[in-house]
């Protein structure tokens, strides 16, 4: 088969397929090359982990196949969709109806309650069903434990709950795909068993996630794990499904990979 321009190279089964990506920032001089020719292919309903050191471009990678940012290079599919040949206002709709975001810190509204920075986003992508978003809100508010202190300022809240309205927001638009970068980066232990338990949740749902993190007991709720390092992927890792009694296994098993790696 000839694959001209244009033509997808995402399958039914493929929900986001990365190409070639490559990332140059040219505001420092020399420009610093970041991503190196990046192939990734995440299926649909997975949950995929970006491991790597400090500094080897996880967050650039997650920013360029989110549209955040632009590649230099390469080529971006989102559901079958070249996310790269799309207008900023058209990236700011894909964005906003078929990705959700969760990041280190909420970056929530400081004169919103807990409830209007979750409605927000959501009313903004679907204005005219507005009864069926607050609806929705409201279960998932229920869902994440945090119905109790929706009317709270966010300075009211507990961090894990802060985190947990950051969930809550990111699945108001029901999004197609969720990305998160370090969303337990500023948690404690038992806070981050917490907000992984939510994720775990939403993957049993059978929501993609693409999520970057530094912490081997978080990757080791994924799939799959890929290993960056100087912003090219250099081994990955399946997992596959697992239960509640594995956790801890597996968890030993991805630190002997990483250790393997040097990280
Ligand atoms: N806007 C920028 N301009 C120049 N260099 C950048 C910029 N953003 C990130 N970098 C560099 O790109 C590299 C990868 O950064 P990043 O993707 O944030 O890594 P990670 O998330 O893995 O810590 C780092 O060396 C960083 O200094
Ligand atoms: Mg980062």
């Amino acid at each position: 088969m000839t694959i001209t321009k244009g033509t997808p190279m995402t399958t039914p089964a493929d929900i986001l397929v990365v190409k070639g990506l490559e990332k140059t920032y040219f505001s420092t001089e020399p420009p610093t090359t970041v991503l190196q020719g990046i192939d990734l292919t995440v299926a649909t309903g997975e949950f995929l982990v970006v491991m790597g050191a400090s500094g080897s471009g996880k967050s650039t990678l997650l920013y360029c196949i989110s549209g955040m940012d632009r590649p230099t290079a390469g080529r971006v599919e989102l559901q079958g969709r070249d996310l790269t040949s799309l207008t900023d206002a058209q990236m700011s709709r894909a964005r906003l109806t078929t990705m959700g975001f969760i990041f280190q810190q909420a970056h929530f509204l400081a004169n919103l309650s807990i409830r209007d920075n979750i409605l927000l986003p959501a009313l903004k992508a679907t204005p005219k069903q507005a009864g069926a978003v607050t609806a929705r809100v409201d279960g998932l508010l229920a869902r994440f434990g945090i119905a109790a202190v929706a009317d709270h300022g966010i300075t009211q809240v507990s961090g894990g709950q802060l985190q947990r309205a950051s969930i809550c927001r990111a699945l108001a638009t029901e999004p197609a795909i969720l990305f998160a970068d370090e969303p337990t980066g500023a948690l404690n232990t038992s806070v981050t068993a917490e907000v992984m338990d939510a994720l775990t949740a939403i993957h049993r749902d059978k929501t993609t996630i693409v999520m970057v993190t530094h912490d081997p007991a978080c990757a080791a709720r994924a799939d799959r794990v890929v290993y960056l390092r100087d912003g090219a992927v250099v081994d990955a890792r399946a997992l596959g499904a697992w239960t509640e009694g594995e956790a801890r296994a597996r968890e030993d098993e991805v630190l002997v990979w990483l250790r393997g790696l040097g990280f």
